[in-house]
């Protein structure tokens, strides 16, 4: 069976041709971090316009790549949920009208079902190896969540963060120690040359299998400017013009330790909780952070370059909802979802 797979709930425009589940015969992704890098961050109505530029261009690139015809597709899928509204209803009007014009069954998919199924992908024959119940710890820009997973397509959120998520925390730190966007590579790459024991920052105290990463923005925020004797009044954006770049180096690498502790910390306790787990997968654009790979040998992870926003999982997520017995879905009135829970998808 082969899928097409769309995606365009942030600041990714992305299409691929996925066979089974598994074999990636097409995976395009256009990203706007250039666009976005000047200005720090993501502009939804600026994202918004540069899907609708890109999205079919990305498309028939997909199935040209794929060497596909609409006749080799046997079924659309497209992220209708959680994202920025006006990226998610490009994807979606898109899929919808594709769907519609050359009568294909249409799987609408949460996001983070698709980030936990990029597990699945690149033709290995994972099944195999990954095996139920997993725990999956879900590390994004918009999401730190911890899913048990007890069979294909179920999820129950046994953990989540109460403010920021980790990813959104490695772009505001970013942000204060001058590292451009996205903060999270910036991070990993200045935390090479860092002493990850040089500052000391706290643990957030949260309950149970919860998060919270806005103390540990602030803290980092609170320690360079006691680093560099400057009031807590001082702003955070001119802090960068007084940092050296092996000050940078040991934020970053004091900050990415921290992070990578609370989230093994909270996984380790998930894990006591759940004996009866037999995989970890992680989740999500974080995922591709070495630190955190290796602080977590048993788990596994997709590919770096699936583990940001693609289209290849979403078509592999649809493959096991299909397996599952989810029904499509009506081309004509799918609707969107900003916000939705995993657990209500
Ligand atoms: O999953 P994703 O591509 O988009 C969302 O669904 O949010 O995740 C993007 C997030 C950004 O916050 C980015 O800084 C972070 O993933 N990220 C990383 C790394 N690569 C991307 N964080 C830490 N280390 C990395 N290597
Ligand atoms: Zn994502």
């Amino acid at each position: 069976m082969k899928i097409l797979g769309i995606e365009t709930s942030c600041d990714e425009t992305a299409a691929a041709v996925v066979q089974n589940g598994t074999d990636i015969l097409s995976n395009v992704v256009v990203s706007q971090i250039d666009i976005f890098a000047e200005y720090g961050g993501v502009i939804p109505e600026v994202a918004a316009r540069s899907h609708l530029e890109a999205m079919m261009p990305v498309v028939k690139k997909a199935l040209k790549d794929a060497n596909c015809t609409w006749d080799d597709i046997d079924a659309i899928a497209v992220t209708h949920a959680p994202g920025l509204l006006g990226s998610l209803l490009i994807g979606t009007l898109t899929a919808r009208t594709l769907a519609i014009l050359h009568h294909k069954p249409l799987y609408a998919v949460h996001h983070l079902k698709s980030h936990v199924y990029a597990n699945w992908l690149n033709g290995v024959p994972r099944d195999g190896f990954i095996r139920f119940p997993i725990l999956a710890l879900v590390v994004s820009g918009g999401h730190t969540q911890i899913l048990y997973m007890p069979a294909h397509n179920q999820f129950e959120i046994i953990g989540t963060t109460h403010d920021d998520a980790v990813g959104e925390c490695f772009d505001k730190v970013a942000k204060i120690l001058g590292l451009p966007y996205p903060g999270g590579p910036s991070i990993a790459k200045a935390a090479e040359k860092g002493n990850p024991d040089k500052y000391k920052l706290p643990h957030p105290r949260v309950e149970n299998l919860d998060f919270s990463f806005s103390g540990l923005k602030t803290a980092v925020l609170r320690a360079v400017q006691k680093e560099l004797n400057l009031p807590i009044s001082h702003p955070s954006h001119d802090l960068k013009n007084h940092l050296s770049d092996q000050q940078v180096a040991d934020f970053s690498a004091s900050f990415q330790k921290t992070a990578v502790d609370i989230l093994c910390e909270k996984l380790d306790l998930a894990l006591a909780q759940h004996p009866e787990v037999k995989s970890i997968v992680l989740a999500g654009g974080v995922s591709a952070n070495e630190a955190l790979r290796k602080a977590l040998p048993r788990a596994f992870s997709p590919a770096p370059y699936l583990s940001g926003d693609n289209g290849a999982m979403v078509a592999a997520a649809a493959y096991y909802e299909i397996e599952s017995g989810v029904k499509s879905t009506d081309p004509y009135s799918l609707n969107i979802y900003p916000r939705i829970s995993i657990e209500n998808k």
